[in-house]
């Protein structure tokens, strides 16, 4: 290495309200999509009911229950080092139903006062406005972001954020893995879009009337995003807003023309067809193509286009976990995993939940979206999800995730001796919470364990991992000591 990491480079964690917060319906909170989506696990997938039902189990509605023990949390934070924390904002905690006139105050209290902890503490919040969640009462009414009229809502939304968080918050992200609707009509839950009682929450085998609703929604959120990025600069100039994209680093199975085609193909449509849209400010060349294959057919308006063109983000910021091979060969693809798409590769481990390690991966990605776009990117996840055993006197020796993310760490000083002006990092759970895939909580990521199980048994006591202070020691050598 020739290089340090910058001064000044963000060090952190990452977390998302309906996967942390629990106290789904307390202080005026209304129920939100995620509070609408059952546990699974691996093997049994996550369902979306239509209404609650009384024997079954949701895990956001307690989750880890940082939403009374975010004092603690932070100063845990703080303890670590963080000079940044990645979290999201519950809509339905502002704006219960989505559509109300007016903001709630408990909820603008509640992160208020976590923005002013963050604060004396130093540490920088990066907030993600919409993380795979909308009131569910545009969903019921609205049919979620299907509906142009939830673009006015969001952005009434996005404005009491603004301008009450003015002096307390100055780096946005307006959707979380915008690109997942077009990845898995995962996203339909996210987006608020109408699903049958009882969908599951995955699924990659997306009918052309879903992937219509899928694009659709997607041209509102572009152009909420648009609007929230003109908004925010207005509103205050120190304000940074980026986008959110899950990075989707795959490869060609061989090097058989017909699987690199394929694989450059996954890669347009599930990196640069939202990055394009949100950094470039345009949709891309081959939307033409994909919408004719797909028959898909945006209904816009005049004056869209120059909305997205005004409203380019300022930096680029993705998560990176594993990354996947594409194939042209039907009988090999989609058989790694549940969020996996693609053959395994031969040269990567796999964790029990199917997902690849590969760090090189994240360095190709990084190396790959600053040549494309050429802005400041940020890493605002990335983690491993392991089960963790605590030691009868109270150790959580997680050795397997110091591993994982000194190579990820150890990736990303290798991109940013490449020239990459990456300027921050914030591994994904830092303080454990729900699986957004599973809803399991046996699916850790954190620094910091929680004690609850998928039984819901445990009294939330949070207890530093050895990954704690390895971490701790990494942020306070700015990186030299892994
Ligand atoms: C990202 C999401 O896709 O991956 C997070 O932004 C999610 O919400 C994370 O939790 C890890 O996925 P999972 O399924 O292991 O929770």
């Amino acid at each position: 290495m020739t290089k340090a990491f910058p001064k000044g480079f963000l060090w952190g964690g990452a977390t998302a309200a309906n996967q942390i917060e629990g106290a789904w319906n307390v202080d005026g909170k209304g129920p939100s999509t995620a509070d609408m989506v059952t546990g699974g696990t691996f093997e049994r997938p996550r369902r979306f009911t239509a209404e609650l039902q009384s024997d079954t189990y949701y895990p956001s509605h307690q989750a880890s229950d940082f939403y009374h023990h975010w004092r603690e949390d932070l100063k845990l934070l703080h303890e670590m080092g963080y000079n940044t924390y990645r979290m999201s904002i519950a809509w339905s905690r502002i704006y219960p139903h989505g559509d109300d006139e007016a903001p709630n105050q408990a909820g603008l209290d509640f992160y208020r006062k976590i923005f002013e902890q963050c604060q004396a503490y130093g540490i920088e919040p990066i907030v993600t406005i919409s993380h795979y969640e909308t009131p569910y009462y545009l969903t019921k009414k609205y049919h979620g972001w299907l509906d142009r009229r939830v673009i006015d809502f969001y952005l009434r939304y996005c404005k009491t954020l603004f301008l009450n968080y003015k002096d307390l918050v100055h780096y946005w992200l307006t959707f979380n893995e915008i690109n997942i609707l077009i990845m898995m009509n995962g996203g339909y839950v996210g987006a608020g879009l109408p699903l049958e009682d009882g969908s599951p929450l995955f699924n990659s085998r997306v009918t052309d009337a879903q992937r219509q609703n899928c694009f659709q929604a997607l041209h509102h959120q572009f152009l909420a995003s648009a609007e929230a990025v003109q908004l925010a600069h207005r509103i205050n100039a120190d304000n940074w807003v980026g986008c959110m994209i899950a990075g989707s680093q795959s490869y060609p199975l061989t090097p058989n023309p017909a699987d690199v085609l394929v694989n450059q193909r996954a890669m347009e449509m599930n990196n640069w067809f939202c990055g394009d849209v949100q950094v470039r400010g345009a949709y891309p060349y081959f939307a033409k193509r994909y919408f004719e294959d797909h028959h898909i057919r945006l209904h816009t308006e005049r004056g869209d286009l120059a909305t997205l063109k005004a409203g380019k983000v300022d930096f680029y910021s993705f998560s990176y976990y594993s990354s996947n091979t594409r194939t042209a060969d039907p009988t090999e693809a989609e058989s790694a995993g549940n969020m996996t798409v693609g053959a395994k590769n031969p040269y990567l481990k796999y964790s029990e939940w199917g997902w690849s390690t590969d760090p090189t991966g994240l360095r190709i990605y990084l190396n790959e979206v600053y040549g494309r776009y050429g802005i400041p990117v940020m890493v605002v996840e990335n983690g491993l999800g392991a089960r963790d055993e605590v030691t009868v006197d109270g150790r959580i020796n997680d050795d397997y995730r110091i591993a994982y993310l000194k190579e990820h760490i150890e990736a990303i000083h290798a991109a940013i001796d490449d020239g990459v002006d990456l300027i921050g990092y914030t591994p994904w759970g830092c303080i454990d919470l729900v699986s957004a895939g599973t809803g399991q909580m046996a699916k850790r990521y954190g620094f910091v364990y929680v004690d609850r199980n998928d039984q819901q048994r445990g009294n939330f006591r949070r207890l530093p991992k050895k990954s704690f202070y390895w971490y701790r020691q990494v942020i306070q050598s700015n990186g030299a000591d892994l």
